[in-house]
């Protein structure tokens, strides 16, 4: 069989072949628009317009079954061509094949990375115009729906004059409501004469398009409200404002609830155009645009009427009298929290204060004074708008660095991450020095905000923010580089050969993995480190050990764990680093009871079954091999 992979729709992407049980791909050499056009006709997509190599649809995995494919034309099948013997090359995946065929389709607005512009259509190798005549709510919102910008598209009716350039593909598309794609919409049929004026053409701004801001109002969530449309920032008209209009924004930003929705340029009049005006959101809509409008440009303003909000940010003052007072919440991912009194102090107080601009602090009532907060609690000291945690990694000591800020847990870039960097967050957490920097997202992609980015730490900071980097959020990055350490404190159990049951004891410390000394090792104490290695309930001491010195650190000795410990790390022990054990014979082997499922690393190249790479094995694979190889070695 033969499939086309990682392209929009079956008529475009990588060439793949079924052979002898897996997927594999074929070699660029030699590789043509008239062979490609052998695999268009073998898939029913007409011929072949484009046969682009190196990769350009992704990099494949596992065989490379074909190259140097050389058809004469006729072929009823890729592999009637004459070819290297099946996976016979001398290739790598940067080389594989792909064609695009004739009857590949596709839809976009025009600049396709916004959700606003000229309606286009693939067909036949070039992007060609849709006509508008016929043009409904429905069939747009289905263009909308399909390339991700939202629930409705609006016409735009502003459009120049002059001849349309390049094809014009369709007219009359009429979607309905049952379609669910706008392939399946009747329409008259491709390439028709019935328009060739650009005013004729389709042009679409759909409502998941346009981002917001607030601006002139100190800080991010409080400001004018200014959103963003065909590349252009304008205002919003204080006509038909209300709170609920001013929640979606709020909600849009990540900012929090609404506490205020200004009007008559509370922040200052704003310049340009004025966008919006008698917006009439119901509160539910995820982006301001999505709201019923006047249209866009369709107002009867000046500037000095525009509206701006207050939104809450991470914190936010409920069940007072006033935006100003009331109960501290703060948000922590998608909840909100309440304080406990015990915590809060004037200088807590005062960020409150300041970052709501609600002047300075009169008192702090305690004491659940403005009523009690339901939901959950913080219960830890508050340091203000600022935390650093580790993720991903077993213990706390050890994984993906996230810092808390405004309120959003955020990653690091790992441009120019190092151990003075790493240390710096390894000592705020009190959690000794970092022994090792990760990278490339080790342990796994955040998600959200990039918070920093080329932090460059002496090593001395008290906190990873007072390092010199690029300003909060800003940042030339994606998840995959998200920054990881491993700290000196951060410890870890095995049983050396670690997929097996069954070994010495060691524990990772400081860095290191090391022995543990077997002096007064109790069933107790085998039980729970199988236990916590997943290994069934019981453990039996090995005895038949070699002779020689130890190698490597001895790191415990005297583990004495009992019935009411849960967890290895909690039994009693001798101080770390202990000069009690020298000879193999001194350590701890053990045997557990259980077994664990096999794991078996697969190499890099072979991806362990066809289907799960149907993407590209370079990101599958490799991320799977880390995975099975988190802990430190
Ligand atoms: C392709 O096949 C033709 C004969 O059909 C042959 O002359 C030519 O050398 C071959 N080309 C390659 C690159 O193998
Ligand atoms: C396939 O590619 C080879 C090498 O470029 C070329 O010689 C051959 O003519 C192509 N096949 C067709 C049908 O054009
Ligand atoms: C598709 O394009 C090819 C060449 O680019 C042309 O020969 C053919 O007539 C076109 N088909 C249609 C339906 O426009
Ligand atoms: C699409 O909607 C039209 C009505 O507008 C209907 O006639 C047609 O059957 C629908 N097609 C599909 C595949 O749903
Ligand atoms: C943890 O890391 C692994 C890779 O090491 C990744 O696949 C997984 O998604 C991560 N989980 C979270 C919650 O970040
Ligand atoms: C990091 O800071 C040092 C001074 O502390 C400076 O010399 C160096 O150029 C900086 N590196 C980067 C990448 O900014
Ligand atoms: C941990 O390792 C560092 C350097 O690798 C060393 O300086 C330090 O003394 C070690 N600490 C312990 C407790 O072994
Ligand atoms: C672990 O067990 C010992 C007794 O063997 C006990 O003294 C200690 O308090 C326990 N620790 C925890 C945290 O349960
Ligand atoms: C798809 O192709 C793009 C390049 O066009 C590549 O970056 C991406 O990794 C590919 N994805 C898969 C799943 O192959």
């Amino acid at each position: 069989r033969v499939r086309l992979v990682n392209g929009t729709g079956r008529c475009a992407g990588r060439v793949e072949i079924y052979y002898k049980g897996t997927w594999g791909t074929v070699c660029d050499n030699s590789w043509d628009l008239s062979n490609a056009t052998v695999v268009c006709r073998q898939l029913g997509c007409g011929v072949a317009m484009e046969a682009p190599g190196s990769a350009h649809y992704g990099e494949g995995c596992g065989q490379i079954w074909l190259d140097e494919v050389n058809c004469s034309g006729g072929e009823a099948a890729l592999w009637d061509c004459p070819a290297e013997a099946w996976g016979q090359h001398d290739c790598r995946h940067k080389e594989d094949a792909g064609v695009v065929c004739s009857e590949f389709t596709a839809l976009r607005l025009e600049n396709s990375n916004s959700c606003s512009g000229r309606l286009q259509v693939f067909y036949n190798g070039t992007w060609g115009s849709v006509c508008s005549n016929s043009m409904t709510p429905d069939t747009m919102s289905l263009v909308c729906k399909e390339l991700g910008c939202g629930d409705e598209g609006f016409l735009e009716t502003d459009l120049p004059y002059g001849r349309i350039s390049g094809p014009t593909w369709l007219d009359r598309v009429e979607c309905g409501k049952m379609n669910s794609s706008f392939w399946q919409c009747p329409s008259a049929p491709w390439k028709l004469q019935s328009c060739d004026d650009q005013r004729e053409e389709t042009h679409i701004t759909c409502s998941g398009a346009a981002e917001v801001r607030l601006e002139a109002g100190g800080r991010r969530c409080a400001g004018r409200v200014e959103v963003k449309h065909q590349d252009r920032w304008g205002t919003v008209c204080y006509i038909g404002w209300d709170m609920k209009d001013a929640a979606v924004v709020c909600k849009q930003l990540g900012c929090g609830s609404a506490l205020q929705a200004l009007s008559d340029a509370h922040f200052g009049p704003g310049s340009g155009q004025i966008w919006l005006s008698d917006l009439e959101c119901q509160g539910t809509e995820t982006a301001l645009s999505e709201c019923k409008h006047a249209g866009w440009g369709g107002h009867n303003c000046y500037h000095a009427w525009d509206a701006g909000v207050v939104c809450s940010g991470f914190v936010q003052l409920v069940g007072g009298d006033s935006p100003c007072s009331g109960r501290v919440e703060i948000r922590d991912g998608d909840q909100w929290r309440t304080v406990c009194d015990s915590h809060f102090g004037l200088e807590a107080a005062d960020v409150i204060c300041r970052e709501l601009q609600c002047g300075t602090v009169l008192s702090i009532p305690g004491a659940a004074h403005f009523g009690e907060g339901v939901g959950a609690i913080w219960d830890e000291e508050l340091q203000w708008s600022r935390r650093v945690r580790l993720v991903n990694g077993t213990g706390r000591c050890a994984g993906r660095v996230e810092i808390y800020y405004k309120g959003t847990w955020g990653t690091i870039c790992d441009d120019s991450w190092d151990l003075s960097d790493a240390t710096v967050v390894c000592r705020q957490l009190g959690c000794g020095v970092a022994v090792e920097v990760t990278s490339s997202a080790r342990y796994g992609e955040g998600s959200g905000q990039i918070w920093l980015d080329e932090v460059n730490c002496s090593g001395g900071e008290a906190a990873l923010w007072d390092c010199p980097a690029e300003a909060w959020g800003q940042h030339d990055c994606r998840h995959k580089e998200d920054a990881g350490v491993v700290c000196s404190e951060f410890t870890a159990l095995r049983l050396e050969n670690s997929n097996s049951c069954s070994g010495r004891l060691q524990v990772f410390y400081n860095g290191t993995w090391g022995s543990v000394c077997s002096n007064s090792m109790t069933p107790d104490t085998m039980s729970l480190v199988c236990k916590e290695l997943g290994c069934g309930d019981e453990g039996f001491l090995e005895t038949d050990l070699p002779y020689g010195r130890i190698s490597g650190p001895t790191w415990l000795d005297r583990v004495e764990c009992g019935k009411t410990n849960s967890s290895f790390w909690q039994c009693p022990s001798a101080p770390w680093d202990p000069p009690s054990c020298d000879y193999q014979q001194d350590e701890t082997h053990i045997t557990c009871s259980g077994r664990r499922p096999e794991a078996t690393p697969t190499p890099v190249a072979e991806c362990p079954n066809s289907t799960s790479c149907t993407g590209s094995c370079s990101s599958m694979c490799p991320s799977r091999l880390a995975r099975l190889s988190q802990l430190p070695q």
